[in-house]
């Protein structure tokens, strides 16, 4: 039995914000870096089926819960995940103005996703968890190391700050429910793996995508300045690794990584960070 290190008075409620980023998503936003505003467009570009897909995941086993605070944090998670996907589709749309290939990378994802959706349910909860597992080592990190995202437009930082603390707020609900219902942790293991080769290779495809429509493909330069930035210096995904990993752990728990106090910290400045940012 896994023990739930959910803290009991976790607030997760979804924040009404709409992101006015359009312009910004014209330009290479990230410091003027090629690389790395196609790393966080290409993770951006999973999103809004991925987070619809976590929703559905989690919708299928909301009735077998008896615990009425996960029930409350059921709801608090789909409305925030619903929300993520909203403003990612309008994120993902602003792309096309840069001529990316916003339907080849949609159409190439689409048939992935079908995929999963053909999977039995407990399979689909179980990829949930692991792709956010995902999803909040990279919000910790991005939260947590202010190099990830320096350089980056006030706007762009805004959005992607509002992302993570929402995903780290949200972290352990897909898990809680999984532990509660399917409680298979071979599977919840197996499937890891299948998530981690499919976010890696969509992430990649995506970046490779957009580096291609910026002429940037085959630059030498720009994959050394990517490569650096991913696992040397900052080394946003090297500095990932060790808690990535901690999900194979029999007793894992999201949880067990209390990193409540960057919520803390965010909070206390949200309001300045998100006037301007938002419309
Ligand atoms: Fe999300
Ligand atoms: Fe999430």
């Amino acid at each position: 039995m896994v023990e739930n290190h959910t803290p009991d008075n976790l607030e997760i409620a979804p924040r009404h914000l709409k992101f006015d980023v359009e312009e910004e998503l014209k330009t290479l936003w990230h410091g003027g870096d090629v690389f790395k505003t196609a790393f966080f467009n290409a993770l951006s570009m999973q999103f809004p089926l991925g987070e619809h897909q976590f929703i559905e995941a989690v919708r299928k086993y909301r009735d077998r819960i008896e615990d009425p605070k996960l029930q409350q944090q059921i709801r608090g998670f789909i409305g925030q995940e619903g929300i993520h996907s909203r403003e990612h589709k309008r994120y993902n749309e602003a792309l096309r103005a840069r001529g990316y290939d916003i339907d080849g990378m949609d159409r190439r994802f689409e048939k992935h996703m079908k995929f999963v959706h053909s999977l039995p349910a407990s399979r689909q909860l179980g990829g949930t968890c692991a792709a956010e597992h995902y999803t909040a080592v990279l919000a910790h990190s991005l939260l947590s190391n202010p190099d990830a995202l320096e350089g980056a437009s006030p706007k762009m930082k805004a959005l992607w700050r509002w992302h993570a603390i929402e995903e780290t707020e949200h972290k352990a609900v897909a898990f809680d429910v999984y532990q509660n219902t399917v409680r298979n942790n071979r599977m919840r293991v197996i499937i890891f793996f299948f998530v981690t080769y499919n976010f890696f290779k969509y992430t990649f495809l995506n970046t490779c995508s957009m580096l291609k429509t910026e002429g940037k493909l085959w630059s030498v330069r720009t994959w050394l300045g990517g490569l650096n930035y991913l696992w040397g210096k900052p080394g946003v995904l090297r500095k990932c690794l060790p808690e990535f990993l901690t999900y194979l752990r029999k007793d894992f728990h999201p949880w067990q990584h209390d990193n409540r106090v960057l919520i803390d910290e965010w909070k206390s400045h949200f309001d300045d960070e998100y006037r301007s940012a938002t419309v």
